[in-house]
């Protein structure tokens, strides 16, 4: 932990975020598995403030309650009526002890590739320059709607001006205000009752904190970061989906560094808490989202989505999905297989392709290759389930749960209709309908027996068209002869 440790950091998210053109509310968009507002909280809580406070009001209940449920350590601030990111921060030192001093930092909720280690250095910055204010600047392209940073002939840092209120002259300035600060909360506390709203947008603005506290011979100071993306707000979809192809660039990038083999970084997608082990190979076209772990030399992909998956070393997954499965170490899944939740394979299992499964443990070195829906049920160590096999689960009313045996077989075909146990070490013969259970070391046969028809053929031949429309034998009519 840096020795610096911040008083409080004060998270902004109470903006309407009508750019969204969204019904749920801005912050809890998400990019890379996380809403805005978590990856905000993340930055700020790396850098292990006293106190977290997230300032709320649009959607304030929705937000209130997602924030808390990540963090239960977030402090929670209402900012009433009054517009602007001044009362928006005295909303938030509000929710502090009244005692409190130190440094407190300022973020924004919607800017989510911001980095701990960049507030960390903020926070060194500001104290080294011994200022009452330091605030992340940055020099941009295109600083059309930010506030300009207007600096005096000295370089010193005078103001910051929002785009609306700023003179044609100001207008060129290419430094803008990121909106993520430092302050001595003393100093905060004395110059936030001296904002005024006499600007364009009748808003009580933060950033006119910086021209007061030069106007009291404080110190205000610059710090300029080369990463634009960490300052970057998202305001509509269009850079929602900009910011997360760069995060996941990141972290894509970030998996490669850790030891990954990633086939075609462009065409995989990986959320910010997935972890993957070295030596695993992931080919195009795969997602792997949530808090999915992947252990070392897995293959995975391509034209894979896995979410909320732990999978083991050695396993490998392809072309297929699953949801809140466990894949164990050395087990194979697909090509074109679906595991739902509750999936969980055992060490060196298999499942092949066209299987769905759902609340399936199928133990270690159990397979299940071909065409097969298990669902609610316990498959025992290296039994085999023959192509097209069907738990049958559902009853219309109820589901239910089956279990199959260490070393069982079942025959090709065959419906499994729950609730049955089908002991270790037995059989159930192709195309069987099981409905009643099968002890050890026993065979079920549960299907017509098969019965040929002499002749059948010739005869059918032999017969005039028309009258064989009338005279025809149904073979599956017991005892009938023409
Ligand atoms: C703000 C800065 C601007 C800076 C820009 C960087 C001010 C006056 N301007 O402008 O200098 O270049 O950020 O992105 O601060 N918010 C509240 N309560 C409010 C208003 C805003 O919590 O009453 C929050 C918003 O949810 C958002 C953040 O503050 O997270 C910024 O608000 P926004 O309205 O987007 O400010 P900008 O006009 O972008
Ligand atoms: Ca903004």
């Amino acid at each position: 932990m840096s020795t610096l440790r911040p008083a409080a950091v004060i998270v902004l998210a109470a903006g309407d975020g009508t750019r969204m053109r969204s019904r749920q509310p801005k912050v809890l968009h998400t990019i890379g598995g996380r809403s805005l507002v978590e990856h905000a909280v993340a930055a700020a809580r790396g850098t292990h403030p006293k106190h977290l406070v997230v300032v709320v009001r649009a959607h304030r209940d929705r937000v209130a309650e997602h924030v808390t449920q990540f963090d239960p350590d977030v402090v929670v601030a209402d900012q009433d009526e009054v517009p602007g990111t001044a009362r928006a921060v005295e909303c938030g030192i509000d929710a502090l002890p009244a005692d409190l001093s130190g440094p407190v930092l300022v973020t924004y909720g919607d800017v989510p590739l911001l980095t701990a280690e960049t507030l960390l250095s903020l926070l060194e910055a500001h104290a080294s320059a011994a200022a009452a204010v330091s605030v992340i600047t940055a020099t941009v392209a295109d600083p059309t709607g930010y506030g300009r940073v207007v600096r005096d002939p000295s370089g010193a840092v005078s103001a910051i001006v929002e785009h609306r209120d700023a003179t044609p002259d100001q207008l060129t300035v290419d430094e803008i205000n990121s909106g993520l600060y430092a302050f001595d909360l003393v100093v905060l506390r004395s110059l936030l009752p001296r904002v005024r709203s006499a600007n364009a947008q009748g808003e009580r603005y933060l950033t006119d904190v910086v021209a007061l506290a030069r106007a009291d011979g404080l110190t205000v100071h610059a710090h300029r970061v080369l990463d634009l993306w960490q300052t970057e707000g998202v305001n509509d979809k269009v850079q929602l989906a900009r910011l997360g192809a760069e995060l996941n660039r990141r972290t894509v990038e970030q998996a490669m560094r850790d030891g990954a083999i990633v086939v075609d970084p462009a065409t995989t997608w990986v959320d910010a808490d997935v972890t993957i082990g070295a030596d695993t190979v992931v080919h195009p076209n795969t997602q792997i989202h949530g808090a999915t772990t992947i252990g070392v030399n897995c293959v995975i992909g391509p034209d894979t989505t896995l979410t909320d998956v732990e999978v083991g070393d050695g396993a490998s997954v392809v072309r297929s999905q699953a949801l809140l499965a466990v894949v164990g170490p050395g087990a194979s899944v697909g090509p074109f297989s679906y595991l739902r939740p509750g999936t969980e394979l055992g060490a060196d299992s298999k499942i092949g392709g066209f299987v769905e499964t759902k609340n399936a443990r199928i133990a270690a070195g159990a397979k299940v290759p071909h065409l097969t829906y298990a669902g609610d049920v316990t498959i025992g160590e290296r039994a085999n389930i023959g192509a097209g096999t069907i738990f049958a689960n559902y009853d219309g009313v109820a589901k239910h749960h089956s279990s199959v045996g260490a070393n069982t077989f079942v025959g090709s075909n065959s419906v499994i209709v729950a609730p049955v146990d089908i002991a270790d070490d037995a059989y159930v013969a192709a195309g069987s309908a099981v409905t009643e259970d099968v002890h050890q070391g026993d065979l079920a046969v549960a299907r017509g027996r098969q019965r040929n028809v002499v002749g059948w053929v010739a005869r059918q031949r032999a017969v005039p068209a028309e009258a064989a429309d009338r005279h025809t034998e149904d073979p599956t009519t017991e005892g009938s002869s023409t």
